[in-house]
């Protein structure tokens, strides 16, 4: 069966306010808890959380045990609860629950990235067949609100470009070697001691985290339904202070930028990957654990949303913020989803590389060199973006550092310029 994404999903119908609505937790960890805290301080919002599912029975809690249950699928099917909030760490899980949850017809919030940008288009199809509602604006950029922002006020205005600094730890390690002149793995364990990065911080030193985020925003902001796997990631594990240095020399910093532009035929490309951010960039001032975005639309022109990207509080406020768009009957429309633009990944980008293997320059194939430098051990020049995408697991085995220029240009375009000028 063929996925009608465009068309509109319908809003459900508000309640009306005077009654509090009643809420379904599932997962009492970091979001779980904050919204809980906010909702303990802010009991006029009118929710109230009325049952909560967690995984492990025993388990020391912040509310007295009576408060827990430990079978999510109850809550789906309690119908006096009006919204469930999905804030769980299990993405295999979080599929299950919310896609039955919408087949139900039942409102749900989640934060829950990683399972949303693999799952999106399945679960708007599950939102256009049935009567259910999902909002996720905590999923990108915790407190920033910047899903609702495309979807909702640029979704009738073409994006030239959206760029955006999407995942805080990295953000932190990067800030800090930067500040302290210090490596990466001290700056890492900084990062960890302070609570900004996880014990296991593969998925955002890598650049998945933060893949998924671009992943959904490609949606909204261009009705591109994008396979994570497709858009390249390139993440942080392999710099070192030479790396900033060289930057720095330039009178730059490296940010882990999330790259969204639409090329002049009308295909979408994206990128995941360090970048040489300058200081005519909003985004050389997104520092330390902070997020931000930068939205260029084709007659808004440019504009930029900084703030905390993650955290009980930010994230629980996102939370809280769909709790009451819910309420007032709000849907995602993917207002582009019908303009379905392709994807491209034949170009060429411009970039550092630094790795003392040979064989990883051969293996990218370089179709410019601008610059080499045997002792500091990089190059700089044009590869193709598809070596880039068959070989990062190769890169990061090897521990290449790559820093995209911000330079992207068709594939053969060097070779048709030297034909021209032969
Ligand atoms: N932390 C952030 O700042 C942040 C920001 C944006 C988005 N997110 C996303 O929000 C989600 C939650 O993150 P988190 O940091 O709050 O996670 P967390 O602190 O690890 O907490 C996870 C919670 O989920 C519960 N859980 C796991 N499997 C469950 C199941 N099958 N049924 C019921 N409960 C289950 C756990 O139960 P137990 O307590 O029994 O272990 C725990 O309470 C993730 O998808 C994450 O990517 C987090």
């Amino acid at each position: 069966m063929s996925t009608n994404l465009a068309a509109p999903v319908a809003s459900v119908v508000a309640a009306p306010a005077a009654q509090p609505w009643r809420v379904g937790l599932i997962g009492f960890g970091c979001v779980g808890q904050g919204l809980y805290d906010i909702l303990q301080q802010r009991p006029e919002t009118g929710f109230t959380i009325s049952r909560i599912a967690v995984k492990t029975p025993g388990k020391a809690r912040t509310l007295p045990a009576e408060r827990f249950e430990f079978d999510a699928d109850a809550l789906l099917s309690d119908d006096s609860l009006d919204v469930l909030v999905e804030v769980i760490d299990d993405a295999d899980t979080a599929f299950r629950l919310v896609s039955e949850a919408l087949r139900r017809g039942r409102r749900v919030v989640t934060a829950n990235k990683a399972m949303l940008a693999r799952h999106l288009p399945a679960l708007v199809q599950l939102q256009r067949e049935g009567q259910g509602t999902l909002l996720y604006e905590a999923a990108v950029c915790g407190s920033i609100p910047v899903i609702r922002t495309l979807d909702a006020y640029f979704g009738t205005e073409p994006l030239r470009r959206l760029t955006g600094i999407l995942n805080g730890s990295s953000n932190y390690v990067l800030t800090r070697m930067g500040e302290a002149g210090s490596d990466y793995a001290p700056a890492l364990v900084e990062a960890q001691q302070l609570g900004f990065a996880e014990t296991d911080p593969s998925l955002d030193m890598g650049a998945f985290d933060p893949r998924s985020k671009a992943v959904l925003l490609a949606a909204h902001a261009y009705g591109a339904f994008l396979n994570p796997d497709e858009v390249l990631n390139l993440g942080i594990e392999g710099i070192s202070a030479v790396d900033i240095a060289f930057a720095a020399s330039q009178g730059q910093k490296i940010k882990v930028v999330a790259g969204l532009q639409r090329l002049p035929d009308g295909r979408v490309t994206a990128l995941v990957t360090p970048q040489l951010v300058g200081p005519e960039s909003p985004l050389y001032s997104v520092d330390h654990e902070f997020n931000g975005v930068v939205i260029e639309a084709d007659f808004a022109g440019e504009q930029f949303l900084r703030g905390r990207g993650a955290g009980g509080h930010p994230t629980g406020s996102a939370v809280l913020a769909d709790l009451a768009a819910l309420r007032q009957g709000f849907a995602y429309q993917y207002p582009k989803a019908a303009e379905a633009p392709a994807y491209a990944s034949d170009l060429e980008v411009e970039i550092y590389l630094r790795t003392d293997e040979d064989r990883i320059i051969d293996l990218l194939d370089f179709s410019e060199i601008s610059e080499e430098a045997d002792e500091d051990e990089y190059v700089v020049g044009y590869v193709a973006l598809a070596n880039l995408i068959r070989h990062r697991d190769t890169l990061r085995k090897y521990g290449a550092f790559i820093v995209r220029t911000g330079q992207l240009r068709p594939v053969g375009e060097a070779v048709a310029a030297a034909l021209e000028q032969a």
